[in-house]
């Protein structure tokens, strides 16, 4: 666990130096991403922060990084953000923490998109450990889970023990595996075009630069231009 902690700090150090005085930078969700905040924050307060969730706002605001509105700065020169799988292209999935959905607008508006892990989040094909989050609108819950079903998903309504988990955007999230083999970009298409669904959490052909922490170091992925 402490192995963990350092090469989380360790990817967060690396990205947080990429942040120059000026910039406008897209803050993520998450451990990794909070550690990325703590570390921007530490090193410069003359920038301007869009975070991803309340969270995260919360953590800059107490520490002091000045924030707008994502409308308010329209493009971003950066967004730091950590994922919870990433495969040998660079897709990704993102919203185990619940935040996926200003997570993309977020990173979309950025001109560089750098995602910050640890080496468990490595996979070879997408959906081995972490579920796909798709984020849903309450209304109707049932029929959309089936819905996703019927496209050989296996959805979980995600809870906190007794209820369901509410996103920043008053939404609820079905957690999806599958166990047949499946086309990432296929699925993903067919699962937007699920009515009641709002965002799912893969983020493919998005990262520009993936930043994982390994005990022998940083290692830096580039996706090729
Ligand atoms: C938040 O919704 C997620 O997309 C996070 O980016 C992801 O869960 C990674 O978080 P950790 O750094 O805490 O693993």
């Amino acid at each position: 666990m402490r192995e963990i902690d350092g090469m989380r700090r360790a990817v967060a150090e690396r990205a947080a130096a990429l942040v120059q005085p000026g910039m406008k930078v897209g803050l993520g969700t998450g451990r990794t991403a909070a550690l990325v905040v703590r570390a921007i924050a530490a090193r410069t307060k003359e920038i301007v922060g869009v975070a991803t969730s309340e969270a995260t706002a919360a953590l800059a605001r107490e520490l002091g990084v000045p924030l707008a509105s994502l409308d308010e700065v329209r493009r971003l020169d950066l967004c730091i953000d950590g994922a919870d799988e990433f495969d040998p292209a660079l897709d990704l999935i993102k919203g185990l923490g619940g935040a996926l959905l200003r997570e993309k607008l977020v990173a979309e508006a950025a001109e560089r998109f750098v995602v910050i892990v640890d080496e468990q989040k490595r996979v070879a094909r997408l959906g081995e450990k972490a579920p796909l989050p798709v984020e849903v609108v309450p209304f109707g819950v049932t029929h959309t889970r089936e819905k996703l079903a019927a496209l050989g998903l296996a959805p979980t309504l995600r809870t906190d023990g007794t209820q369901p988990v509410r996103t920043d955007g008053g939404n609820v999230i079905l957690d999806c595996r599958w166990t047949t083999s499946i086309d990432a970009r296929t699925l993903a298409a067919q699962v937007k075009a699920t009515t009641g669904v709002v965002e799912h959490g893969f983020f493919l052909g998005m990262a520009d630069t993936v930043l994982v922490g390994t005990p022998s170091g940083v290692e830096e992925l580039r996706r090729p231009r």
